[in-house]
Parts: C-alpha cells; sequence; structure tokens
C-alpha cells in the first residue's frame, strides 16, 4: 500500500504521516516513512540544491532535479518497500510537480505527466491524502514554524527555502492545481480539510481509509 501526502507548505503533511503511522503500526503493519525529494542519500543531496541552492536555478533545472530524485526513490526504496509488503507513506510524491511547476510555475501539464511517468516507471500512489486549505492560514502555519526552529537553534532564519519566499498568488495556483488534479482522479485522491484540529484532521483520514483509530489513552 503506497500512500501519498500532498499540499503546500504548513498543510501539515508531516503531522498527519506521524499520526497515521502510529495507527498502521499499531495494526501491525510495517510502514516505511519517506519523503519526496530527500528519500535515499543521492536523494538527499538533490534535495538540499532543491530547497537551498544560493543561485538561480533555471525552471528546467528544477523539474529534471525532482524528477531524478523520484527515479532514484522509486527503484531503491519505495519498489523495494511496497514489494515486501509494507505500507509507504510518502511525503509528495508526482503531484506535487504538476501542482508546483505545472500550477505555480507554469509549465506544461502534458509534459510534466510524460516525464513523471518515465521517472517513476508508472508507479502512482494507491491513495492521495491533500491537505486543503486557506493559502494564508497555511503559510501562515509554515512561517512560524520556521520562526520557531530558528529560535531553538538560535540561528536567524536564513535556511528559509526556496519556496517560502515565494508569493501567495504562486501558492494559490499551487493549491487550484492540486484541487484539479482531485477532480481528475476522484478515485484516488482523499481531499481533507487542513483548517481544522490536528486530531480532527487525523479523524477523517483514518474514517477516509477505513482505518479503526488508536484507543485512546
Ligand atoms: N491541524 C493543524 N492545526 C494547527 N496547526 C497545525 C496543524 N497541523 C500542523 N500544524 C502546525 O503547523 C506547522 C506545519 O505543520 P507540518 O506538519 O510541519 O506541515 P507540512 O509538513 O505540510 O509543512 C507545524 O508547526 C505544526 O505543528
Ligand atoms: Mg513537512
Amino acid at each position: 500500500m503506497f500512500i501519498s501526502f500532498e499540499g503546500i507548505d504548513g498543510s501539515g503533511k508531516s503531522t498527519q504521516i506521524g499520526l497515521l503511522q502510529a495507527v498502521l503500526e499499531a495494526e501491525g503493519r510495517s510502514v516505511v516513512v519517506t519523503r519526496d525529494p530527500g528519500g535515499t542519500p543521492l536523494g538527499r543531496e538533490l534535495r538540499q540544491i532543491l530547497l537551498h541552492h544560493k543561485g538561480e536555478v533555471a525552471p528546467g533545472c528544477e523539474l529534471f532535479l525532482y524528477l531524478a530524485d523520484r527515479a532514484q526513490h522509486v527503484v531503491t526504496l519505495i519498489r523495494p518497500a511496497l514489494a515486501e509488503g509494507k505500507v509507504v507513506l510518502c511525503d509528495r510524491f508526482v503531484d506535487s510537480t504538476v501542482a508546483y511547476q505545472g500550477g505555480g510555475r507554469g509549465m506544461d501539464g502534458g509534459m510534466i505527466d510524460r516525464l513523471n511517468q518515465q521517472a517513476t516507471e508508472g508507479l502512482v500512489p494507491d491513495k492521495t491524502i491533500l491537505l486543503d486549505g486557506s493559502v494564508e492560514t497555511l503559510l501562515g502555519r509554515a512561517r512560524s514554524r520556521a520562526t520557531a526552529t530558528a529560535t531553538a537553534k538560535a540561528t536567524v532564519p536564513d535556511q528559509t527555502d526556496r519556496f517560502e519566499t515565494l508569493d501567495v498568488a504562486f501558492y494559490e495556483r499551487v493549491r487550484a492545481q492540486y484541487l484539479n488534479l482531485a477532480k481528475e482522479s476522484p478515485a484516488r485522491f482523499i481531499v481533507v480539510n487542513a483548517v481544522q484540529p490536528p486530531e480532527s484532521v487525523h479523524q477523517d483520514i483514518i474514517r477516509a481509509l477505513a482505518l479503526n483509530p488508536l484507543p485512546k489513552t
């Protein structure tokens, strides 16, 4: 079982992956949590470039770096884990490229689909959880998290990634593209309202996946 989590920064992907992992492990499933980009050693080097390169990164370069990461990720980590019967929870996958490079940056969607297909050898998640909500609210959460992290490390938040500096209009296009994708593939997508307490978001997700909640402790 392969489940991807999508949504803009601050939508709660990391939070919800952690909560879902606990439920699945309580059911005795073996769970692999991974992320795109950066799920493999090679991918972590690419992630560093993708998020923190100081100079210009041409849109085509960015696109191919994501695809390179994904190709490595699918072959060396995701497929082997699925073959062993594990549940793979992946923080972002193909839909992020359609939403960010397609919707956000305006690159051709048909081309992105073909390249994604090539990079993943056609592997598509069984389910995709889209954490959706107002861009201002979700970005606000991502920004307070970035500030909190910098304060905890007693550093200035200079590790702001390349996407965190983009404007609201960019993220509105990303959000709209995500919602288009969900409409195009209703059997795969689960769209969840991300603007509610984390536990309520989690309950919506396990209900949609028909899993049993963890007993209250
Ligand atoms: N449902 C929620 N309501 C309010 N704050 C949340 C919620 N989910 C996550 N957060 C907080 O918002 C920030 C971003 O959440 P995170 O899970 O890191 O999102 P993502 O991985 O999608 O960027 C974190 O500080 C997190 O604690
Ligand atoms: Mg995260």
